[in-house]
C-alpha cells in the first residue's frame, strides 16, 4: 500500500504543479498557428483602422502573435490609463528590435531606450534646453520670425496664388530652421542648401529603413535572421554616416565655439546645455550625439505631419478659416498673434485640437513595453510584449464622441469643452494625440504653440484653397509602423487677403 502512495506521488506532485503554474489566463485573440503566430491572418500593416476593427470582435485589450513576439492591443480609455499612467512604470519602457537596436546604439539615446536610470537621467538633461515654458518664451520670436519668412515667399510668388504650390517643402524647411536655431543657433539658408539637402535625406532614410515592413520577417521570426544581415549592414552604414554627419557639421561646431569663448563662454542655445552636461560627466558624448538623433526624429516630422493635415482641413473648411480670422480681429483688435496671446484664442486652439485628433499623427503612440510579466484589465501580459494604445480609435470611437469624422472644431468649445491634450489636472483618457505619463511627449510644450502660430499666420495672411479645378484637397491617409500621414501632399493656393 505505501509503496504504491509512493509511485503515485511524483505523478500527484506534477498535477499538482500544473495546476498552480498554469498559465493564467492570456488576453483574447485570432487563434494563431506555430511559427507565424497571426502574422499571415493580420499581415504587415497594423493600421489603426485595422486594429479598431480586431477590437470590436476581441475587446478593449487583446493579444496578437507577430512570429515568436506578442503584441497587446489597448482599445479603451480606462485600459490605457492603467498602461500609461496607473502602471505606468510597468508598462514604460520600450521594445526592441534589430533595427532600432542599430539606430538607437542599443539604447543610448531617450526616446526608444528602457525605462530606467539612464532614460531618467538623458530625460531630466533634455529638460532644461528643450521642454520648458522659459525654452518657449525665449524662442517664440524667433519662431515667429521663421514663420514671417514662410509668408513672404508665399506672397513673392504669383504662382502660388494661381496654381498653389506644395507646402509641405518651405514648411519642412521652416521646422529644420526652427529646431535647429534652438539646438545649435544656425540655420538653413534654402531648400536647396546642400546641408539641408543632406540632413533631409539622411532622416528620410532613417525614417524608411526603422519604419519599413521589409524586415519583419526576420525581427518576428529569430531563425530568419540571418537573412536580414543585408538589410542590417545598410541601417548600419546609415547609422555611422548620419551621426557622423551630425557631428561634424554641428555639434563640432559647437564644440569649437565653446572652447573658443573658453571661460566667457554663455551657453546659447539647447547642444550648449547637452555638451556641458558632458563635460560634467553625467552623460557620453555618444549620448549627445544620440539626442540629436532623437530630436531629429521626434520633433520634425511629426509636427509637419501635423501641419499638412491641419492646412489640408481647412482649406475643405473655408468656414473654419473664417472663423478664425474673425476670432483674432474680435479678440486681438488689429494686433499680431503672437505666442503670449494664444491663450486668448480659443477657437485656433479648438482647431488645433480637433485637427490632432481627427488625425492622429502617432495614432499608435510610440511602443510601449513591460519587462516583467504583468496584468491589465484582468489579463496577464506575457514579459515584453510590444504594448500599443489606439489612440486614434480612442478619440473617433462613435461611441463616445459626436460624428467624430466630421472635422468639427467647434466640438471643443461645446459638448468636448474642457478636453485638453496637455496634462495639467484631469486627464481625458479618449484624447492623447501625445501619449500621457512618463513617456508622454515632452514635446507638446513646442508643438501646440508652433502648431497654433503657424495657422494663425497662414490664415491671417491668405485664403487657402483648393488648386484650380479642384474642389476638395485629397485627405486619404498613409501608414507607416508609427505614423500617419496625408497620402498625397497637398497642393495648396495661398490668395493674399488684401489688409
Ligand atoms: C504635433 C507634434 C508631436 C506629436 C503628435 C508627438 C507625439 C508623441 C507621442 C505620441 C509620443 C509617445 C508617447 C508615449 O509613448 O506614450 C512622443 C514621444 C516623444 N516626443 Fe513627441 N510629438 C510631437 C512633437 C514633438 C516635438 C516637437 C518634440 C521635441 C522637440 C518631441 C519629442 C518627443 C520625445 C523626446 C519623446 C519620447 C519621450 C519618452 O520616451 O520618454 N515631440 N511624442
Ligand atoms: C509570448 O507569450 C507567450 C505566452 O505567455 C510566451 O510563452 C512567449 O515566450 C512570449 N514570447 C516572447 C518572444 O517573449
Ligand atoms: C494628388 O493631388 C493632385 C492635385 O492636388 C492630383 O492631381 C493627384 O491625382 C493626386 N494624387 C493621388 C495619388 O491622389
Amino acid at each position: 500500500m505505501p509503496w504504491s502512495l509512493l509511485t503515485l506521488l511524483p505523478l500527484i506532485l506534477y498535477v499538482l504543479r500544473s495546476i498552480s503554474k498554469r498559465p493564467s489566463s492570456l488576453p483574447p485573440g485570432p487563434r494563431s498557428i506555430p511559427i507565424f503566430g497571426n502574422w499571415l491572418q493580420v499581415g504587415n500593416d497594423l493600421s489603426h483602422r485595422f486594429l479598431a476593427t480586431l477590437s470590436q470582435t476581441y475587446g478593449p485589450v487583446f493579444l496578437l502573435k507577430l512570429g515568436s513576439k506578442n503584441l497587446t492591443v489597448v482599445s479603451d480609455p480606462e485600459l490605457a490609463n492603467q498602461v500609461l499612467h496607473a502602471q505606468g512604470v510597468e508598462f514604460g519602457s520600450r521594445p526592441r528590435n534589430v533595427v532600432f537596436d542599430i539606430f538607437t546604439g542599443n539604447g543610448q539615446d531617450m526616446v526608444f531606450t528602457v525605462y530606467g536610470d539612464h532614460w531618467r537621467k538623458m530625460r531630466r538633461i533634455m529638460t532644461l534646453p528643450f521642454f520648458t515654458n522659459k525654452v518657449v518664451h525665449q524662442y517664440s520670436d524667433m519662431w515667429e520670425d521663421e514663420m514671417g519668412l514662410v509668408v513672404e515667399d508665399l506672397k513673392r510668388e504669383e504662382r502660388v496664388r494661381k496654381e498653389g504650390i506644395v507646402i509641405r517643402k518651405r514648411l519642412q524647411l521652416m521646422l529644420y530652421n526652427i529646431m535647429y536655431r534652438m539646438m545649435f543657433d544656425t540655420k538653413f539658408q534654402s531648400q536647396d542648401d546642400p546641408l539641408f539637402i543632406e540632413a533631409t535625406s539622411f532622416n528620410s532614410q532613417r525614417s524608411r529603413l526603422a519604419q519599413s515592413f521589409e524586415y519583419n520577417y526576420g525581427d518576428f521570426i529569430p531563425l530568419l535572421r540571418p537573412f536580414l544581415s543585408n538589410y542590417l549592414n545598410k541601417c548600419r552604414d546609415l547609422q555611422r554616416r548620419r551621426l557622423a554627419f551630425f557631428n561634424n557639421y554641428f555639434v563640432e561646431k559647437r564644440r569649437e565655439i565653446i572652447a573658443a569663448n573658453g571661460e566667457k563662454h554663455k551657453i546659447s542655445c539647447a547642444i550648449d546645455h547637452i555638451i556641458d552636461a558632458q563635460m560634467k560627466g553625467e552623460i557620453s558624448e555618444e549620448n549627445v550625439l544620440y539626442i540629436v538623433e532623437n530630436i531629429n526624429v521626434a520633433a520634425i516630422e511629426t509636427t509637419l505631419w501635423s501641419m499638412e493635415w491641419a492646412i489640408a482641413e481647412l482649406v475643405n473648411h473655408p468656414t473654419v478659416q473664417s472663423k478664425i480670422r474673425d476670432e483674432i480681429a474680435t479678440v486681438l483688435k488689429g494686433n499680431p498673434v503672437t505666442e503670449s496671446n494664444l491663450h486668448e484664442l480659443p477657437y485656433l486652439q479648438a482647431t488645433v485640437k480637433e485637427s490632432l485628433r481627427l488625425h492622429t499623427p502617432i495614432p499608435l503612440l510610440v511602443p510601449h513595453m513591460n519587462l516583467e510579466e504583468a496584468k491589465l484589465g484582468g489579463y496577464t501580459i506575457p514579459s515584453e510584449s510590444k504594448v500599443v494604445v489606439n489612440a486614434w480609435w480612442l478619440a473617433n470611437n462613435p461611441a463616445w464622441w459626436k460624428n467624430p469624422d466630421k472635422f468639427r472644431p467647434e466640438r471643443f468649445l461645446e459638448e468636448e469643452y474642457g478636453t485638453d491634450a496637455v496634462a495639467g489636472g484631469k486627464v481625458d483618457f479618449r484624447y492623447l494625440p501625445f501619449g500621457v505619463g512618463r513617456r508622454s511627449c515632452p514635446g507638446i510644450i513646442l508643438a501646440l504653440p508652433i502648431l497654433g502660430l503657424v495657422i494663425a499666420k497662414l490664415v491671417s495672411s491668405f485664403e487657402m484653397k483648393a488648386p484650380p479645378g479642384l474642389e476638395k484637397i485629397d485627405v486619404s491617409e498613409e501608414g507607416g509602423q508609427f505614423s500617419l500621414h496625408i497620402a498625397n501632399h497637398s497642393t495648396v493656393v495661398f490668395d493674399p487677403i488684401k489688409a
